[in-house]
């Protein structure tokens, strides 16, 4: 069971015996995470609210190794939303800065271990050098395989919503009488890209924070207190274990009834 994952994790420890509990054949697909409790994290610490951030970086880097080890196809990060720009000057700039720098370090990881770079939201207004940077890195691991990232950058679920219903019209292709759901989740930022099964939110907010209000709709919904830079791949293993525990009916009945 989850061999790949077995090779990083100590025999006897609460992480193994919790992979054990993992049946592969009944994964998430696709998860999806609010990474949150940052400045709360640096706050308990005494430290700048960027030092959360960075310690944050980290969690990434172990979340990203975790799921493609276990086996899910794609992760959705939110790392930075429409909202977020209205936070200090410095935050903002500290934000995109450790975007580029973990972009310039891991590039050669995310091609050695076939994974691959995807973002959504609006691009233009992300900074130049930023930009530039991750489209160089789509560009690098679009024929990667094994676990595709997505990061959610200058992202909101309103206007994602409100940019496909733009596109529509503009495209003048569809009536209101022939568009389906299939159809106009082909506008979203998301095309092609299965809804998250499994939605985490850390530090224990219990809300969605305009992130993909569409996709969501049929999410399992894990939340932890814990926040996003003590976030650890024993966390990941907690959420699948109970998402397997779940029983999703998509608005059916129950399958024994
Ligand atoms: C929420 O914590 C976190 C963010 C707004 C940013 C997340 C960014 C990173 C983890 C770093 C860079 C990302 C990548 C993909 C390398 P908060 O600041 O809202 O925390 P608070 O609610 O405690 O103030």
């Amino acid at each position: 069971m989850l061999n790949s994952l077995k090779d990083i994790i100590k025999p006897g420890s609460e992480e193994e015996k919790l992979a054990d509990q993992i049946d592969v054949s009944r994964l998430p697909q696709h998860i999806a995470v609010i990474m949150d409790g940052n400045g709360r994290w640096a706050k308990k610490k005494k430290l700048p609210r960027i030092e959360g951030h960075r310690a944050g970086t980290q969690s990434v880097q172990e979340v990203v190794e975790a799921c493609a080890r276990i086996g899910i196809k794609y992760l959705t990060l939110y790392a930075f939303s429409k909202e977020n720009w209205k936070r200090p000057k410095k935050e903002v700039g500290t934000l995109w800065k450790l975007l580029e720098e973990y972009l310039k370090r891991e590039d050669k990881e995310l091609m050695k271990n076939d994974l691959k770079l995807k973002v959504i939201g609006q691009r233009r207004e992300i900074p130049d050098r930023v930009r530039k940077e991750l489209e160089r890195v789509e560009n690098l691991t679009q024929n990667n395989h094994r676990l595709t990232i997505v990061l959610a950058l200058n992202y909101g679920g309103r206007a994602e919503i409100l940019d496909a219903v733009k596109k529509i019209l503009e495209g003048k292709k569809f009536n209101s009488s022939s568009l389906t759901e299939n159809q106009f989740s082909q506008f979203l930022y998301t095309a092609n890209t299965p809804d998250p099964d499994l939605l985490i939110r850390t530090s224990g907010e219990l809300r969605v924070s305009n992130f993909l209000l569409w996709q969501i709709a049929y999410s399992e919904i894990w939340i932890t207190q814990e926040y996003w830079p003590d976030f650890r791949r024993k966390h990941v293993l907690q959420a699948l274990v109970d998402y397997q525990k779940r029983e999703r009916r998509f608005g059916d009945v129950q399958s024994s009834s």
